[in-house]
């Protein structure tokens, strides 16, 4: 099953199209990873499917559901069922790790007794490896430690649905991993669907099940990672190898 289908979309800024005509599905319970160079639209796609920036043209459908994208109703009902993990953590400086971890049942869960609240956040923070940091504040963690609590944020609710825009950069590969080791594990043993924003070629080897590449405003490659990864063709082939494309 698809849990984003997407046709004919086009997404960009001020009425012009960065990526143009893009149509492609995302499969439940799989890790698709996107790709392209810096500035090929990548976190301008993430925006776009997280409903942040409006498409220009097309249509998302969010488990077969047409999404308004214009409409404040559908957009509540639609965030809490998805989990985001920004390019650069935005952990908020002011909140503790436990506050910045509890903000989307804040907001999404007015009614839950405080008791079932901190449960819950001990929960995600132990099982991405923090427990008993709640009580610090985000400039007391090393960037590792930020990004895994950004990923108890995006998870708290137990969303089926987890964008991530690049989860490791800036990580040690130790590091790096573990957090690799995160995702593969909530893939697995939750079957939580992730689309993941990375360049790391170590990352996605390991995580990846499959790939799209974004290359000057189209969809370059939309498929199996382990095809990718055989394919002949010479952009594909630059960017394993890490070349500069002819
Ligand atoms: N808010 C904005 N307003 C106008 N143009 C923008 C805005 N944000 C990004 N852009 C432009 O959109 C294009 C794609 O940017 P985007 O951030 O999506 O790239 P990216 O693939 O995520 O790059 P990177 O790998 O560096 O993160 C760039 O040309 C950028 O200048
Ligand atoms: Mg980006």
């Amino acid at each position: 099953m698809d849990v984003i289908q997407v046709r004919d979309l086009d997404v960009g800024y001020g009425g012009q199209p960065i990526l143009r005509g893009l149509s492609f599905a995302v499969p439940s319970g799989r890790i698709t990873v996107i790709v392209g160079e810096s500035g090929s639209g990548k976190s301008t796609l993430l925006k776009t499917l997280i409903g942040l920036q409006p498409p220009l043209r097309g249509e998302i459908r969010m488990s077969g559901s047409l999404i308004d994208y214009g409409s404040e109703r559908e957009l509540r009902a639609f965030y809490p069922r998805i989990g985001v993990l920004y390019q650069n953590s935005a952990l908020l400086d002011s909140l503790t790790l436990f506050q910045n971890t509890a903000l989307p049942i804040w907001m999404h869960h007015h009614d839950w007794p405080a008791a079932k609240t901190e449960n819950q956040v001990r929960a995600m923070l132990a099982r991405v490896g923090l427990a008993g940091h709640g009580a610090k504040y985000p400039y007391e963690l090393s960037g590792g430690m930020r990004k895994r609590a950004a990923l108890a944020r995006a998870m708290v609710l137990e969303p089926g649905l987890v964008f991530c825009d690049e989860p490791s950069a800036g990580l040690d590969p130790i590091t790096s991993a573990g957090l690799d080791g995160l995702l593969t594990e909530l893939r697995t043993a939750h079957g939580v669907t992730f689309v993941v924003v990375t360049h790391e070629l170590r990352s996605i080897a390991h995580i990846a099940d499959r790939l799209m590449m974004l290359r000057e405003g189209r969809l370059h490659f939309d498929g199996e990672y382990a095809e990718a990864a055989a394919s002949p063709d010479p952009y594909l082939q630059a960017f394993f190898l890490r070349k500069a494309a002819s």
